[in-house]
C-alpha cells in the first residue's frame, strides 16, 4: 500500500466515531490524526503551501464526491438531474448542521462575491439610507455597496476601525463602529477576518452595539449587520448565532476546503424578510407557481438560491465537505489553526528585519499572518520563499502590500518552523 493510500485510510479511521472527532475540551488532536488529514489533500509534493485555503485544495472525500457526480452527469445528465432538488436539499441540510441552524436559512451561491452582490442588491432600503462599511474591507464588499448606493441614491460611508493593525484592540474597533452608526444607517457591512491585515473583528461585541442601536427601530429601519465571513468560516468555530450577525456571507472554497465555486448566505428569518431575490431560483415549488400562476411561500434559503444550471458536481459535493469537517470537529480545527499560527508568530518574535502586521492576540487574529519586511519588497520575499524553500505564500492584494501566509490543517509544525526561519532570513 502506498503511503498516501495508507494515510488516507488512516484518516478515515481517525475520523470515524471515537477517532479525532471524539477529542473534546482542550484536549489536543492526536498528531497521527492531523498527518492523516494532511494526506487527504493532493497538494504538490515537496511544496509547503501556506495558502492552500486561498482557492481550496479538495480533500479526498470532496474529490471522490465530485468525481461521482461528474460521472453521473457525463453518463446521462438528463436523468441524473432528476435528483437535483434532493441533492441540493442534502447540501443545505449538511450546511445547516455545521452552522447549527435551519436549512431554510441557508441560500447556496457560487462564491462570497456572488453572495455579497445578491445581498446588497436585494436588501430593502429607503431612499437616503446609509450603508456603512470599513476601509479594511475587500473589493467585493466595497463595490457591491457602491453599485447599490449609486442605484438608489444611498450614502456609502467607509470608516477606519484601527490605525495600526498590530496594535489595535477590541475597544478601539468597537468604539469606532459605535461612532459610525447613525439614525439613517441601514447596513453595517464588515468582514470577519481582514484579508488586508489579518485582523479578526470582535464580531460578537460589535453585534451587541448594533442590537443596542436597534432597540427602538422599526423592522424597516433596523441596522442589518452583514458579515463577509470567508476568512473566518471553516477556521474559527463560532456559529452565526454565536456571532450575533444578521447575515453571514461566505465562500466555501477557502478555509472550509469545500468544492471550488461554492458559497452560501445565511440570514436570520427577520433579516431575510428584508431581502428580495435578484436571480430567480430553480426550486420546483417556485417554478410551478410561475407555470400555473399560483401564489407560493418558499423559505428564504431555497428562494434566494440563484437558479440556472451551475457546476452541479461541485455544488453537490459541498455536502461531503461539511460532513468531513463535522467529523474533524469545528473546535478541533480552530484549535489546530491557532496552534500553528501561534507557533509561527512565536517563531518571528524579535525578528530584526520583519514586523508582524497582524495582531499577536488570538482574539484579534485567525489563520492569516501578515508581515512587513523592512529590507525587501514583499513580492520579492514571496518569490524567494518559493525559489529557495518551496514555501507558497502570497502578497496581500491591497494598496498596503504585506507578505501573507496562513497555516491551516494542510500544514504541520515543521512547515511552520521552516516558514518562520525563511521569513527571518529573506525579509
Ligand atoms: C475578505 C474577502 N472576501 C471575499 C473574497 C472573495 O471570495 P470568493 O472567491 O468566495 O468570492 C476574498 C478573496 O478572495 C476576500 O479576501
Amino acid at each position: 500500500m502506498r503511503r498516501r493510500d495508507f494515510l488516507v485510510r488512516s484518516a478515515v479511521l481517525a475520523l470515524a466515531p471515537g477517532g479525532l472527532a471524539a477529542c473534546s475540551g482542550t484536549e489536543p488532536a492526536p498528531p497521527t490524526g492531523w498527518d492523516a488529514v494532511r494526506a487527504s489533500f493532493a497538494l504538490q509534493p515537496g511544496e509547503h503551501n501556506l495558502t492552500a485555503w486561498w482557492f481550496s485544495s479538495h480533500p479526498a472525500p470532496v474529490r471522490a464526491a465530485i468525481e461521482r457526480h461528474r460521472a453521473g452527469l457525463d453518463a446521462d445528465a438528463r436523468r441524473y438531474l432528476t435528483r437535483r432538488e434532493a441533492l441540493e436539499d442534502d447540501v443545505r441540510a449538511a450546511a445547516a448542521a455545521y452552522l447549527e441552524t435551519s436549512p431554510d436559512q441557508v441560500a447556496l451561491t457560487d462564491s462570497t462575491t456572488m453572495g455579497l452582490g445578491l445581498l446588497y442588491a436585494g436588501i430593502s432600503l429607503r431612499r437616503g439610507a446609509e450603508l456603512v462599511t470599513s476601509t479594511h474591507d475587500f473589493y467585493a464588499t466595497h463595490e457591491a455597496l457602491r453599485l447599490r448606493a449609486e442605484r438608489d441614491g444611498c450614502t456609502l460611508t467607509k470608516v477606519e476601525l484601527y490605525s495600526r493593525p498590530d496594535e489595535t484592540s477590541i475597544d478601539e474597533i468597537v468604539s469606532n463602529v459605535q461612532l459610525a452608526l447613525g439614525p439613517a444607517t441601514r447596513v453595517l457591512a464588515l468582514t470577519w477576518v481582514h484579508s488586508s491585515t489579518g485582523v479578526k473583528l470582535p464580531v460578537r461585541e460589535i453585534a451587541d452595539v448594533v442590537a443596542h442601536a436597534n432597540r427602538d427601530r422599526a423592522p424597516a429601519d433596523r441596522i442589518l449587520f452583514c458579515l463577509d465571513g470567508v476568512h473566518g468560516f471553516g477556521c474559527e468555530a463560532a456559529t452565526p448565532d454565536e456571532l450575533g450577525v444578521d447575515f453571514l456571507v461566505t465562500g466555501c472554497h477557502k478555509w472550509l476546503f469545500g468544492p471550488r465555486g461554492t458559497g452560501l448566505v445565511w440570514g436570520t428569518p427577520l433579516a431575510w424578510a428584508e431581502v428580495a431575490p435578484t436571480i430567480p431560483t430553480f426550486d420546483q415549488q417556485e417554478y410551478f407557481a410561475w407555470m400555473y400562476d399560483q401564489p407560493t411561500a418558499l423559505p428564504p434559503g431555497p428562494l434566494e438560491t440563484p437558479g440556472g444550471f451551475h457546476s452541479m458536481e461541485h455544488r453537490w459535493a459541498l455536502k461531503e465537505a461539511f460532513e468531513w469537517r463535522q467529523r474533524l470537529g469545528r473546535h478541533a480545527v480552530e484549535r489546530r489553526t491557532h496552534e500553528l499560527v501561534e507557533r509561527l508568530k512565536a517563531g518571528l518574535d524579535g525578528a530584526k528585519h520583519l514586523a508582524l502586521a497582524t495582531p499577536r492576540d488570538a482574539r484579534l487574529s485567525a489563520g492569516m499572518v501578515m508581515t512587513v519586511p523592512y529590507r525587501s519588497d514583499p513580492s520579492d520575499v514571496v518569490e524567494r520563499l518559493y525559489d529557495r524553500y518551496r514555501i507558497v505564500a502570497s502578497v496581500t492584494p491591497y494598496r498596503d502590500a504585506f507578505v501573507r501566509v496562513g497555516p491551516s490543517i494542510v500544514n504541520d509544525e515543521d512547515e511552520v518552523d521552516l516558514t518562520a526561519r525563511a521569513l527571518r532570513e529573506l525579509a
